[in-house]
């Protein structure tokens, strides 16, 4: 197979080393329009073909087009490149809006083309750890989410920190809790310095009694990236800052006993065990990449395709709109696409 890239900037480069990586890939082209960006692959990857036009890259010989441009750019790319009969591969967040997504699933469909949005952390060891735990009902029901993105980090310059960072965390939780029912979306934030928030507060509120809270922040003096998942059994946390002990399950929780006599609730806190499961380090970049070859070999979706692109973009629209509206509750009417 032979793969186009289309944007060589901060991720890009992690593309190209990891489909190069590929026995399945005979070549691939790298594309971008800075050619201090083309000298920077060709002195680190010489085997790849590059080009400056995009144009060229997209009538080329490329059967699959890797989109890491700027995420206001995506829905362009990925039309011209399904049009041209080739698959996509588009970072997060897939598009800017949800009729955009829309589109261009409805364009793959048509053609038998196969998206594959980059939400790179459902092929990482720990959180396909945690889907794991919370599938054999190690936590017992899931009571909420809670996740940390904080970090002096890049700003982005056509989007806000929700659209750039909560991708990840929402690609996580949708991919942990696939039945949970998304009811509505709430979302506060700041914007100090362009214009585009640079903290927010994102909420999650479902059908089930289940509640998940999202904080991410570019101006952070610490890197955290840290989720608990609470359950009614156990409780689960998640630091993708640890080096080895990524994943902790704490037997602990509070337990509620009625005594009709004296009818008040008598809380009971449980504080057991810990115990740290043994996680992958396979990168996850090799595996997306993998499995997008492999999805397209067998003609099935990708395990990350373009409904779960769609389901992030739609929280991540209404959350401009409880954003503009002082963190006003918007409602879902479902996340899911049948
Ligand atoms: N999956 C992840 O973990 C992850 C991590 C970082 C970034 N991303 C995503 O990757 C995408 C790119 O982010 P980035 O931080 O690398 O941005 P960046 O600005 O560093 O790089 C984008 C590159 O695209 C090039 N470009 C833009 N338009 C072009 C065109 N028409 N033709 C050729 N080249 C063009 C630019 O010159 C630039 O070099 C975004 O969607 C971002 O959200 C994903």
């Amino acid at each position: 197979m032979i793969v186009g890239i289309l944007g060589l900037g901060y991720w890009g480069p992690n593309l190209v080393r990891n489909f190069l990586a590929q026995s399945e890939v005979s070549k691939v082209i790298g594309c971008d329009l800075r050619p201090e960006r083309l000298k920077f692959i060709s002195e680190r990857y010489p085997s790849v073909h590059l080009l400056n036009d995009s144009n060229e890259l997209m009538n080329g010989e490329a059967d699959i087009i890797v989109i890491a441009t700027p995420v206001k750019t995506h829905y362009e790319a990925a039309k011209k490149a399904l049009e041209n009969g080739k698959h996509i591969w588009v970072e997060k967040p897939f598009t800017s809006t949800t009729a955009e997504a829309e589109e261009l699933i409805s364009i793959a469909d048509r053609k038998n083309l196969k998206i594959f949005v980059d939400h790179t952390f459902i092929y990482n060891g720990a959180v396909r750890k945690m889907k794991e735990l919370v599938e054999a009902n190690e936590l017992g029901n899931v009571i909420y989410f809670d996740s940390e993105r904080i970090n002096l980090g890049l700003f982005q310059k056509d989007v806000n920190v929700i659209w750039d960072l909560a991708p990840h965390d929402l690609s996580i939780m949708n991919y942990i809790l696939p039945d949970h029912e998304i009811m509505a979306v709430s979302a506060n934030g700041i914007a100090n310095y362009n214009g585009r928030e640079n903290l927010a507060h994102l909420c999650i509120h479902f059908k089930e009694n289940t509640f998940a809270h999202f904080h991410v922040n570019w101006v952070s003096p610490v890197k955290i990236r840290r989720m608990i998942v609470g359950g009614d059994k156990k409780m689960l946390v998640y630091d993708d800052m640890e080096n080895f002990e990524k994943i902790k399950v704490y037997n602990s929780g509070v337990d509620f006993n009625t005594t009709e006599s004296i009818h008040e609730a008598l809380v009971q806190y449980r504080i057991g065990d810990m115990f740290s499961p043994k996680v992958s380090q396979v990168e996850a970049l090799a595996l997306g990449a993998k499995e997008f070859i492999t999805a397209i070999q067998e003609n099935r979706q990708p395990l990350t395709n373009g409904k779960d692109g769609l389901d992030v973009v739609k929280i991540l629209e209404a959350s401009d709109k409880s954003l503009k509206n002082n963190g006003e509750i918007i409602e879902l009417k479902s996340t899911i696409l049948v």
